[in-house]
């Protein structure tokens, strides 16, 4: 049994890792300020090994969260769109608050998980590895590959998990990650208008994602690596849409160029393989769950799980 602490345990993929490691017995301490409710967290919130605090990392780090065994470090303003329009808020919380959290725990040298993005490589040539040069194109890719650098240098206890898009299904959902807003986007409007169909994504379930959190910290030894990418699938937009449109017949319309000029798809086989690690939810899965979810109307308030909204 482990202590843990998690930042951003409210959160899409904050909320299933935190419920996972509870369920494993793990301790877990949980921060998160709540920007998009705490709700996420009712179904463990009762549990005796959860201590919760609504705690700001870019204040103060209480002393209270340092005594553990392994940081997951999740918390962060988690949207493209959003970032361009606050690229000072994304450099407050993704980089300053990280480096906060990161100088709290240097003595100590914990074993710290930092939640980065596949989205630093930006535009790729083929599939790229972890060596491959990042072409950040935004605040949020920016404040990551920051941090990412701070930590080569001066924070090595520190390890990078380079996240694909996170897809399908959480304790709280998000319906402003491409393929949860598309499939979304193809049943509410019955329509999606694909911009650059033959640009790349990598995607993961977050249940994947989750897993890949919960194998690192029981095979810590083993990850030679500071930094790993963690996607299960690659695809193109056009193959994407195509794909949502055969299951909820949607009308699809291509438009050559789009203002997202990221085109990047990654080989995640260095964590496969040192972590002896298997994704099993694939694109088809995802797609299934989400159009699931909307269809037999589990979820009806669409709008309390986007975390930016165009006019926000
Ligand atoms: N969602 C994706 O597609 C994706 C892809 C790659 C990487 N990531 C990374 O994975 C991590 C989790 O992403 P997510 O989709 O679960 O995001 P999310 O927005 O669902 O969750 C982030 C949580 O962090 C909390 N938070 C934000 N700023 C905080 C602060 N200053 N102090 C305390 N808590 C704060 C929010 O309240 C929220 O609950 C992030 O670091 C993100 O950059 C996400």
């Amino acid at each position: 049994m482990k202590k843990i602490l998690i930042t951003g345990c409210a959160g899409h993929l904050g909320s299933v890792l935190t419920k996972n490691l509870l369920e494993k017995g793990h301790k877990v301490i949980g921060i998160d300020y709540l920007s998009y409710g705490g709700e996420s967290m009712l179904s463990f919130y009762h549990n005796r090994n959860f201590k919760f605090y609504n705690a700001d990392i870019t204040k103060s780090i209480n002393k209270k969260f340092l005594n553990v065994d392994i940081v997951v470090h999740l918390a962060a303003y988690v949207s493209t769109l959003g970032s361009n329009k606050y690229p000072q808020l994304t450099n407050n919380i993704n980089y300053r608050g990280s480096i906060n959290l990161l100088k709290a725990f240097k003595q100590y040298k914990t074993p710290f998980i930092f939640a980065s993005t596949c989205s630093n490589y930006g535009v790729s040539k083929g599939i790229v590895d972890e060596t491959a040069e990042l072409i950040p194109l935004g605040p949020y890719a920016l404040a990551k590959v920051k941090v990412e650098k701070e930590i080569f240098k001066k924070y090595k206890f520190a390890k990078v998990f380079r996240f694909g898009t996170l897809a399908g299904s959480s304790l709280r959902p998000r319906f402003d990650t491409m393929l949860n807003e598309w499939v979304l986007e193809s049943i509410t409007k019955k329509n999606i208008i694909c911009y650059a169909p033959n640009s790349y994504r990598p995607f993961v379930h977050v249940s994947d994602a989750a897993n890949a959190i919960e194998v690192a910290i029981d095979k810590w030894m083993f990850l030679n690596s500071n930094v790993y990418n963690i996607a299960s699938f690659n695809v193109t937009k056009k193959k994407l849409a195509l794909e949502i449109s055969k299951i909820t017949k949607c009308k699809l319309k291509f438009v050559n160029k789009g203002p997202d000029k990221r085109n990047y798809r990654v080989d995640s086989n260095k964590f496969k393989k040192d972590a002896n690690f298997t994704f099993f939810k694939d694109l088809n899965y995802c797609l299934t769950e989400i159009k699931d979810l909307i269809k037999k109307e589990i979820i009806r308030d669409y709008n309390s799980f986007i975390n930016f909204k165009t006019n926000d």
